[in-house]
């Protein structure tokens, strides 16, 4: 096969967005379009890519930053095109960048993000077999408004491509539509770029042209007409809705690849698991979990409904209860948490350790079976395994200024509503009274308590609940 170098055209003004934001910077999976075609490039291996930007120094310099904050492995090299004519002047800008480069120059429009490296391999063979100059993806379409319509003679053979707003009413009816995806000769490229002409509605350099000037020249034009089921590859982002479409088939599509490798999800129309994400087979999602950045969910845990889950690393045979919101968390084997648990960046429950509701936990670790089963908040502590926190326990980490360590030791036993005003240590199977304000350390197997002492008054209430009655 030919090299291949890659143009992006990012410069369009992106208007059926209605947003500052330019359109190929609009996020899919996290990830800016402009973004996933770069992937795509680099997976194919293409030996330069160029990013065609818009000649409005905001708008280009957005762009640049969401590539550059996007750690490729190779920075792509950029082109600008001053003013949006139009898609063919957008790659006429890329020239310059590619005057030494020979082979074949696949164009992908910034606004078409789901491409797999798999069929524009396949795509690009085609084009190579065929020994076409030109080459482009159709597909056919149920819905078809908004794209460039294919247009064959008698034989079959591509005469042209007319745009929506171009369309008369019997060409609007056709299905076949231009994907927006070329694999094209560099130097035929560049010369048939030279020569159209933005006679058409929008006033605008069409790239589409370019296949009409090929048939005139009796050269080699070949369509490569996409499967059905790859049909949602090569949707384009032209708004808001469009982008939410696509936002759901990718979503979607990762639901079935975990459902097929054994993974139970309850119910895929409410469940999210982003892309960066592992589930393994016998893990089970009810409905309205969000596995969100880099979580991970091994076999035999059950991630309860509502759960949201942001990078999180849950063991096996975990159990999420509904409601939880975990944050860069570990949960190792067999632990749980819920319902209505908040574990923020830094928790960690050691094996069979509990997390019960309303308990917020951040930074701190709960030991090996470790419990707190009931409306605690823990900061800044290392709770020892099997220590048991009581309902109410606070720890006292933080003064204004600074954030302070408490230590618990292993199997020693919080009473409730507890305050450890940090920084403070709880010795290795020392007793807490309930109630008590620790503030010294409690050495080991001792007994902490803090409260006054008790007074019982024999009849008063009694006695306050008849006066208290006869002055109404
Ligand atoms: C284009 C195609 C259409 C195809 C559809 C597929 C043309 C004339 N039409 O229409 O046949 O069915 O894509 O999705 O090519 N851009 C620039 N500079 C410009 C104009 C556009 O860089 O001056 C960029 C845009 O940022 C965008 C891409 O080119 O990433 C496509 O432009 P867009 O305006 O979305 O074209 P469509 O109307 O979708
Ligand atoms: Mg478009």
């Amino acid at each position: 096969m030919k090299p291949i170098a890659t143009v992006i055209l990012a410069a369009g003004e992106g208007k059926r967005m209605h947003s500052d934001l330019p359109k190929v910077c609009h996020l899919l999976d996290g990830e800016a379009l402009v973004v996933h075609c770069l992937k795509l490039a680099h997976a194919l291996k293409s030996r330069k890519n160029v990013v065609v930007l818009s000649g409005r120094p905001q708008k280009a310099k957005q762009t640049r930053g969401v590539i550059a904050a996007a750690k490729l492995p190779t920075q792509p090299a950029f082109a600008i095109q001053k003013k949006p004519k139009g898609t063919g002047d957008a790659v006429r800008s890329a020239a310059g960048v590619l005057k030494s480069f020979s082979g074949t120059v696949l164009i992908l429009y910034g606004d078409v993000p789901m491409l797999s490296p798999e069929m524009i391999r396949e795509f690009l063979e085609f084009h190579h077999d065929e020994r076409a100059v030109v080459s482009l993806i159709s597909v056919n379409l149920e819905n078809p408004t908004g794209y460039g319509r294919i247009i064959r003679a008698t034989s079959g053979a591509l005469q042209r491509i007319v745009e929506e707003k171009d369309a008369s009413s019997t060409e609007k009816r056709l299905t076949e539509i231009n994907s927006g995806i070329y694999a094209v000769d560099r130097k035929f490229l560049f010369d048939a770029l030279a020569k159209i002409k933005p006679h058409n509605v929008q006033k605008e350099y069409y790239l589409t042209d370019i296949v009409a000037i090929a048939r005139d020249l009796q050269a080699r034009i070949s369509v490569w007409q996409a499967p059905k089921y790859r049909a949602a590859e090569l949707l384009g982002v032209n708004s808001q809705k469009d982008l939410a479409v696509l936002e759901n088939y990718s979503r979607q599509r990762r639901l079935d690849q975990l459902m097929m490798q054994g993974v139970k999800i309850l119910d895929p129309s409410t469940t999210v698991v982003g892309p960066h994400c592992r589930v393994e087979a016998g893990a089970m999602l009810f409905a309205n979990v969000h596995l969100l950045g880099n979580t991970t969910v091994k076999k035999n845990s059950k991630i309860g409904p509502f759960a949201v889950l942001t990078d999180v690393q849950v063991g096996e045979s975990v159990t999420v209860k509904p409601f939880c919101v975990l944050d860069q968390v570990v949960m190792e084997n067999d632990a749980s948490c819920g319902p209505f648990a908040h574990l923020r960046p830094g928790s960690v429950l050691k094996k069979n350790a509990k997390v019960g509701n309303f308990v917020e936990m951040k930074k701190s670790v709960l030991g090996e079976g470790a419990k707190a089963s009931h409306l605690s908040y823990i900061g800044d502590a290392k709770v020892g395994a099997r220590a048991n926190i009581g309902a109410g326990t606070i720890t006292c980490n933080y003064d204004g200024f600074s954030k302070y360590l408490t230590t618990i030791g292993e199997d020693a036993f919080i009473g409730s509503d507890t305050q450890l005003v940090a920084p403070v240590r709880v010795g290795r199977g020392a007793i807490v009274g309930a109630g008590t304000t620790v503030t010294k350390n409690v050495p080991d197997d001792a007994l902490a308590l803090s409260r006054s002492q008790q007074v019982n008054k024999k009849d008063w209430a009694r006695r306050w609940r008849k006066q208290a009655s006869g002055k109404k």
